[in-house]
Order: C-alpha cells, then structure tokens, then sequence
C-alpha cells in the first residue's frame, strides 16, 4: 500500500497518523497537482482512495486558485492519468467540496 501526501503544513497531514505502519506502508511525499510523480504512482494500483484535498472553506476564500487548482484540477488530472495508465483502477473520491 502507497500513502501519498504533501504535508503541506497547513493542511493538516501527519505522519503520526501512520505511526505502527511503516512496516506495511509505503510513504510517498507528492502533491497530487505534480502530474509526473503521480503518473509513476498510479500505476498498478488495484484501488485509489482519493482523499487528498484542500479542506478550509477560509482558505478557499483567501485562495480560491489554490483551491481549484488542488480541489478540481488536480482531480480532474487525476483521472485523466488513471485513464492512461490505469483504466482498471477503482477509485474511491472522498469530497464534498
Ligand atoms: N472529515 C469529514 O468529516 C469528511 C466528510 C466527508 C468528506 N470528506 C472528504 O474527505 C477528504 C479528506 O477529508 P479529511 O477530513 O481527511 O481532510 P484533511 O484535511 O484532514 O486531510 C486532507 C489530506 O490531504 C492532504 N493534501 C492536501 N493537499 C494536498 C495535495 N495538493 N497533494 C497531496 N496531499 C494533499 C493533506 O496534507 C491532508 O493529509 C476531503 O476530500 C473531504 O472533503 C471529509
């Protein structure tokens, strides 16, 4: 199993949450806008739980580029990679946003 986050410090991520895992898990410090590093993360995998996002309604106010650029564009290159080089994968998207 692949985790992939970009610790973004505002946003909440932490390793602590994995802590007692590291023996099945593998870490992947990536954000999910950078296409490349996604592209080689995509592939093979049987399930894709999308629950990566931007999740401060604050933010989005101050930021609203930031937010669509993590919270639709990513998403949406997301499938589009999964298409290419994973047509198979279930995908699991989490959002509400
Ligand atoms: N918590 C809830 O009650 C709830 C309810 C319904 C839906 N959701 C949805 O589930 C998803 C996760 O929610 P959560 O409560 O765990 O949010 P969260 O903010 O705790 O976690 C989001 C994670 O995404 C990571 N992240 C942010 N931007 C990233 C990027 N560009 N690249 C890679 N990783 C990035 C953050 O570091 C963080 O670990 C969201 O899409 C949210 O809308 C949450």
């Amino acid at each position: 199993m692949t985790v992939i986050d970009s610790l973004v410090p505002e946003y909440g991520g932490n390793l602590h949450n994995l802590s007692g895992y590291a023996e099945r898990v593998r870490i992947n410090l990536s954000d999910i806008r950078d296409c490349f590093s996604l592209e080689a993360l995509l592939g093979g995998q049987e399930v894709i739980f999308n629950l990566a996002g931007q999740t401060s309604h604050l933010d989005s106010m101050k930021d609203p580029q930031t937010d669509l650029a993590i919270n639709f564009t990513a998403q949406l290159s997301l499938l589009q990679l999964c298409r290419r080089v994973n047509p198979g994968a279930r995908i699991v998207f989490a959002s509400t946003r």
